[in-house]
């Protein structure tokens, strides 16, 4: 029997411990984190684990195959690579890595070792996000012009990183997803109110070499908790919205028509489409249990994961060169 693990049992770990305890084919066998107290908080849930504050000891066990590490973003590239040079799969959190050449050592090493490397980007495993991607691939919403995320609220506030790699890391993987082509450069915007030196507000800006726009505002200091996406296209808008509990997705028959000017050849005139909305059933599902099921049947299958190494690398490469505007006074980054 091969069995799997947890490394961070912090604020998100848990919920990972949850969803693999329930696993049947490739059962949880141990737990780790470096902080008594987070395990102690945790035993009287999860019984018959073994409860380590060391993943040393996860590396030396044979018996466990698949290993989700849920540790601050900078401790990510060590723990990854020894698990990997200890032929353990590996599905790691978001954002993957705090430098885009840890990525791709990382790659390269599971690629050598011919083992799953999977990254936590929870919401391409979202029936909501699913459905909006099939919509626009498949209906006749039309060609996506800009796009614009607001991913806010009253913390958590973190002091490992700063708000645009905690929270714009979810947006960036959903738009990589989206969209066909991939952003040529990247502007951000940020303010420090917090904390000294972490930004807690930062909006960032992607261009295209087509006419799309994609605009993400993060925020850890706002009175609301906020979750949209808003796509507009030259035919339909959609609408994302993940904190309401059953109308998540809003398709609007909205946009603008031109309409030949009767009696001047070629003069155009724009006419408002103000059609209807629709909410479409979407059934909901926990992307992180889906999420963790399609690690699993990569490893017992063979399988190539939805959310590999190199996708968790083309969004690191974009927190790279956002922190780069930040950090240089907003300048236009190219990618
Ligand atoms: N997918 C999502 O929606 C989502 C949501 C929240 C957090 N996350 C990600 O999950 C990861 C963890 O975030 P969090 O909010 O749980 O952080 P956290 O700080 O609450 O927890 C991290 C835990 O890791 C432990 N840890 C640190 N170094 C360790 C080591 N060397 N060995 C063992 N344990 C160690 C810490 O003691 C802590 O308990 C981050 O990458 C974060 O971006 C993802």
């Amino acid at each position: 029997m091969k069995y799997s693990a947890v490394i961070g049992c912090g604020y998100w770990g848990p919920n990972f411990i949850r969803v693999l305890s329930q696993q049947k084919f490739v059962p949880l066998k141990a737990i780790c984190d470096c902080d008594e107290t987070k395990l102690n908080r945790l035993s009287g849930k999860f019984t018959g684990l073994n409860y380590f504050n060391d993943y040393k000891e996860i590396l030396n066990d044979d018996s466990i195959t698949a290993v989700v590490v849920s540790t601050p973003v900078k401790t990510h590239y060590k723990i990854v690579k020894e698990l990997l040079l200890h032929h353990k799969h590996v599905l790691c959190e978001k954002p993957f890595t705090y430098t885009s050449e840890e990525a791709k050592e990382l790659i390269e090493i599971a690629k050598k070792n011919n083992l799953v490397l999977m990254v936590g980007h929870t919401f391409l495993y979202n029936t909501s996000i699913q459905f909006i991607y099939d919509w626009i691939k498949n209906t006749a919403f039309g060609n996506v012009l800009y796009v614009h995320f607001t991913r806010t609220g009253l913390g958590p506030v973190r002091s490992d990183v700063n708000v645009l790699w905690d929270l714009a890391s979810h947006d960036i993987s959903i738009i990589l997803s989206l969209v066909n082509s991939k952003p040529v450069s990247v502007i951000a915007f940020g303010e420090n109110y917090l904390q000294k030196g972490i930004d807690d507000v930062v909006f960032l800006i992607l261009q295209y070499n087509e006419n799309l726009i994609v605009k993400m505002h993060v925020s850890w200091l706002d009175p609301c908790k906020i979750r949209t996406m808003t796509i507009v296209g030259d035919k339909q808008m959609v609408v994302f919205d993940d904190v309401s509990l059953n109308e998540k997705v809003r398709i609007y028959d909205k946009g603008v028509d031109y309409q030949p000017r009767t009696g001047e050849f070629g003069e155009f005139q724009l006419s408002l489409r103000d059609g209807g909305i629709s909410i479409p059933f979407i059934k909901p599902n926990e992307p992180l249990k889906q999420e963790v099921e399609h690690f699993l049947d990569c490893i017992l299958n063979n399988k190539k994961t939805l959310t590999d190494g190199l996708n968790g690398l083309e969004v690191v490469k974009i927190l790279e060169a956002a922190q780069k505007s930040l950090d240089n006074g907003n300048i236009k980054v190219q990618l």
